[in-house]
C-alpha cells in the first residue's frame, strides 16, 4: 500500500445552507446516507485507502463530528452489559485502531481554500489528502482516494479527480482542460472554477478529492480572495500547475452531489439497494409503488 495518503484532511466548515433547516444545529456531514452519516463514508474511503491521520477542519455547529468519532463509553458499556455484541461492534466500528483524529477550527467560512489552509499547522510537510465528504463516491473494492494515490506514486505530483458532466452543467464546478490527452490520467493545463456558461476549457469537473503536495499551502497563503471574499482551493492549484504541474484522474465510481437534496435522495435510493439488510425489502417497496 502507499504512503502518500498517510494524512487525510475533511473540509466540514462549510454553512451548508441547501439543507436547511435540517443544518441550522446538525452538521451536513452528519445526515445518513441509509444508516451511516456522510462524514463516515468519507472516513471509511480515506482509512480503506491506508490514511491513518484524519484531520477535521470544522466549524460553528460541527461538535457532533468529533463526538461520533470520540468513544461513546456510556453507550458502550451499556450494550457490553446487555451483551449486545453486534451493535458494540457497530459503536467501536467507526474508527479502526491507529487512526488517529485532529480537529481544527475555520472559525469564518472564508472559503475551501481557507480550510485547507487552516490544516496546515497539522498536516506538516508531506503530501496529503481531501476528501468533500458531500461529494459521495460509490467506487467498491478501489476507494477513489487509492485511485489517486497509485497515479501519485507513479509521477509525484498532485493528482485531482474529475468526472465528465454535461455542458450545460459545467458552471456549478472547477473545470480541467487537458487538450487532447485520453485518460484516465492526463496532465492539467489549465483549470478554472465555475466558468461562465459557454466558457469551460472542456466538461471536465472536478469532485471532492484531491491528494495535493505541501506546497499548496505557501500558494493559499498568497492566493487573493475572489469576487465573493472567498479564497479558492482552485486558485491556488491553478499557480501549483506551473511550478510544480499536476494530473487530474478521470475515477472509477458512481459520484452522488450529497451537497443537493436530489443527489442525496439518489444515493439514499442506490445505497439503500445495496444495503445488505434492506436490498430486498426496498426493491420490493420500488416494484410495487411503480413508475410516478
Ligand atoms: P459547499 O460549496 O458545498 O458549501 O462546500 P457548504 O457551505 O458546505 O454548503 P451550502 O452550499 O451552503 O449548502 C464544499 C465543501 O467545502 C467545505 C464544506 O464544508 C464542504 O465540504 N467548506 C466550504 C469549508 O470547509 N469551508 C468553507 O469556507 C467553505
Amino acid at each position: 500500500m502507499t504512503q502518500s495518503i498517510e494524512t487525510v484532511v475533511f473540509p466540514v466548515a462549510g454553512l451548508g445552507s441547501r439543507f436547511l433547516p435540517a443544518t441550522k444545529a446538525i452538521p451536513k456531514e452528519m445526515l445518513p446516507v441509509v444508516d451511516q452519516p456522510l462524514i463516515q463514508y468519507a472516513v471509511n474511503e480515506a482509512v480503506a485507502a491506508g490514511a491513518r491521520r484524519l484531520i477535521f477542519v470544522t466549524g460553528r455547529t460541527k461538535k457532533a463530528i468529533e463526538d461520533h468519532f470520540d468513544m461513546a463509553y456510556e453507550l458502550e458499556t451499556e450494550l457490553a452489559k446487555s451483551h449486545k455484541q453486534a451493535l458494540l461492534d457497530c459503536a467501536k466500528s467507526v474508527l479502526p485502531e491507529g487512526v488517529s483524529c485532529a480537529f481544527v477550527r475555520q472559525s469564518q467560512p472564508l472559503g475551501l481554500g481557507h480550510a485547507v489552509l487552516c490544516a496546515k499547522p497539522l498536516v506538516g510537510d508531506r503530501p496529503f489528502g481531501v476528501i468533500l465528504p458531500d461529494d459521495l463516491i460509490d467506487a467498491g473494492q478501489q476507494p477513489v482516494m487509492q485511485q489517486l494515490a497509485d497515479q501519485f506514486d507513479q509521477t509525484g505530483r498532485s493528482v485531482i479527480s474529475v468526472k465528465r458532466v454535461p455542458e450545460d452543467l459545467t458552471q456549478l464546478y472547477g473545470v480541467v482542460d487537458i487538450g487532447d490527452q485520453a485518460g484516465p490520467a492526463a496532465a492539467i493545463h489549465s483549470i478554472v472554477e465555475k466558468p461562465a456558461r459557454g466558457q469551460a476549457p472542456s466538461n471536465l469537473a472536478v469532485v471532492g478529492r484531491y491528494l495535493l503536495t505541501p506546497r499548496i499551502f505557501e500558494l493559499l497563503e498568497t492566493t487573493a480572495p475572489d469576487q465573493r471574499g472567498e479564497i479558492q482551493l482552485t486558485d491556488a492549484i491553478a499557480r501549483l500547475l506551473d511550478e510544480q504541474g499536476a494530473d487530474s484522474y478521470e475515477f472509477n465510481g458512481q459520484h452522488f452531489d450529497c451537497g443537493s437534496k436530489l443527489g442525496f435522495l439518489q444515493a439514499t435510493v442506490e445505497y439503500a439497494l445495496k444495503h445488505p439488510e434492506l436490498k430486498q425489502g426496498f426493491a420490493e417497496y420500488l416494484t410495487h409503488r411503480g413508475a410516478l
